[in-house]
């Protein structure tokens, strides 16, 4: 089964963030992760990165379309997008939110998240990890 993995701003620039924050890995070895762990468990991920809002929407209404599962780390756009809220919204299959560092250990700005409470579910603070969780947990919701 296939699944879309979708990542938000300036997680293609992993290699020059902060990796005491966000890891060791760069955006391309993160893909190859996420991919690799999907194949594990007998998944397909589609795994994109745009640091535009009205891109990640189409991505999620294709999702919505499509019946596709979704991992979304939303980056920035977790604090304040109510756009990326409602289009993660119209998806039916599950969706669960995943962030490499765990925001509510961070800025009082990234306490908020507006995709939480549209999501199955949200894992955060295991680095790259948090992708691998996020597929495990698809997997038995998906069966
Ligand atoms: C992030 C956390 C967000 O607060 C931040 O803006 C990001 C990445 C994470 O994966 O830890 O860009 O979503």
């Amino acid at each position: 089964m296939n699944i879309l993995v979708i990542n938000g701003p300036n997680l293609a620039r992993l290699d020059i963030r902060d990796s005491s924050v966000y890891g060791d890995l760069n955006y391309g070895e993160l893909k190859s992760l996420i991919e690799s762990a999907a194949m594990q468990h007998g998944l397909s991920a589609d795994v994109r990165q745009s640091d535009d809002e009205a891109t990640i929407i189409g991505w999620l209404h294709e999702a919505a379309d499509l019946n596709l599962p979704v991992i979304i780390n939303p980056a920035a756009f977790t604090h304040y997008s109510f756009a990326i809220r409602d289009a993660a919204e119209l998806v039916k299959s599950p969706l669960i939110e995943v962030h490499l560092s765990n925001p509510m250990a961070r800025e009082e700005f990234r306490h908020t998240s507006v995709i939480s409470g549209v999501a199955h579910g949200t894992i955060a603070g295991f680095g790259p990890n948090s992708y691998v969780l996020a597929i495990i947990a698809l997997k038995n919701l998906i069966g």
